[in-house]
């Protein structure tokens, strides 16, 4: 099943891109990148090719751009596609929605009409957990009802929606949309972790930060939540079997669109990821508490089952791991990959 092909990979020097880059390289594939760096820094790419003792071939472009991307298919024998460039942060995406729908929304739309005009087939579309919204079911499967709570959530639930509809009508079309719930950790040669733009949005960089000393302390959004400690609970995954999974899910496509939670079936809540980190790392992580964030839901926890059938896939690292991946990362990174 394992054939060798040119994979193009949007956001490819992004948290999550630079890791499946990786694994892409050591199973054989060539990789293009696609980013425009927006979050994201070019070094990740040198990391990457490093790690992994193979080149890829990297393009400075926003997807938006129909120009630039139709020179990129024109200059490879793309066989797929994994389209991880997208804005990722709830928050920002209150106070900046239709920036979210432009590029989200906007950024797969010209993707799938480029890939249409060279006739490439196959795409991995990353999605996130964040769809299932207000919800009360735990743990979450495929087919529990959408809801929405934030237009970054809104702006993913809009792209499966998009490849919904485009599969019906288009059936050569082959596509795996994967539901992330929280990806964290980093490689563990310490040499690739998350290194986002600026004051980190997402709960394991911002904590790693306040751990290295970068940051004072961590502000923790509500403890009055129904939850056993009152924070938020989410269901974190390591970043490399969320690598993992992308590679087995391009080999396993088949014709139309396949929906799959990439999660680990465990619910941790805000305060046990400062515990994990304080332990991970041996530093204390100090905080304080505020107000709940906008957009911000009690519960989210997947089952991953679903995942498990189709791929013969399950994340195989717990959140010691993710912390202590992370901390190596941080600690041999203080100011991420500017440093
Ligand atoms: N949190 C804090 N303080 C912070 C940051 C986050 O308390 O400084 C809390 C949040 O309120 C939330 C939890 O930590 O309860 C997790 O927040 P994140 O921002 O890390 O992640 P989200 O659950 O909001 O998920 C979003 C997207 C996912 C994506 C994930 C990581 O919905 O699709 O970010 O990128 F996977």
């Amino acid at each position: 099943m394992n054939t060798a092909r040119t994979v193009l990979v949007t956001g490819g020097a992004g948290f999550i891109g630079s890791h499946t880059c990786v694994e892409l390289l050591e199973r054989g594939h060539d990789v293009i990148t696609v980013d425009d760096h927006s979050n994201s820094s070019p070094v990740a790419l040198d990391r990457v090719q490093k790690l992994a003792g193979r080149p890829l071939t990297a393009y400075t472009a926003d997807l938006r751009d129909r120009a630039a991307l139709d020179a990129v298919f024109a200059a490879h024998p793309i066989d797929a596609v994994i389209h991880f460039g997208a804005k990722k942060a709830v928050n920002e995406s209150t106070e900046i929605p239709l920036e979210y729908f432009d590029v989200n929304v906007g950024g797969t739309s010209a993707l799938l009409r480029a890939m249409g005009a060279h006739g490439v087939h196959d795409l991995v579309f990353s999605s996130s957990c964040s769809i299932y919204g207000e919800t009360t079911r735990v743990p979450l499967t495929e087919s529990d009802p959408p809801r929405p709570t934030n237009p970054y959530a809104h702006s993913k639930w809009m792209g499966e929606q998009m490849l919904a509809d485009v599969c019906r009508l288009l059936p050569e079309l082959r596509v795996a949309a994967l539901r992330y719930f929280n990806p964290l950790g980093a490689h563990p040669s310490g040499d690739l972790g998350e290194d986002p733009t600026g004051v980190p949005n997402n709960l394991l960089p911002y904590v790693a930060q306040v751990a290295v000393g970068r940051r004072e302390r961590l502000r923790v959004f509500g403890d009055d939540y129904p939850t056993p400690d009152g924070t938020c609970v989410r269901d974190y995954i390591h970043v490399l079997d969320v690598a993992g999974a992308h590679c087995l899910a391009l080999d396993r496509l088949v014709e139309g669109l396949q929906v799959l939670n990439l999660g680990t079936g465990v619910g941790s809540s805000v305060l046990d990821v400062v515990a994990a980190f304080e332990a991970a790392s041996g530093c204390s992580v100090p905080y304080e508490v505020q107000g709940r964030r906008p957009g911000d839901v009690a519960v989210l926890v997947a089952d991953p089952s679903r995942a498990e059938s189709v791929l013969g896939w399950h994340a195989t690292r717990d959140l010691t791991a993710m912390c202590a991946d992370a901390w190596r990362f941080q600690r041999a990174n203080p100011a991420g990959y500017a440093g």
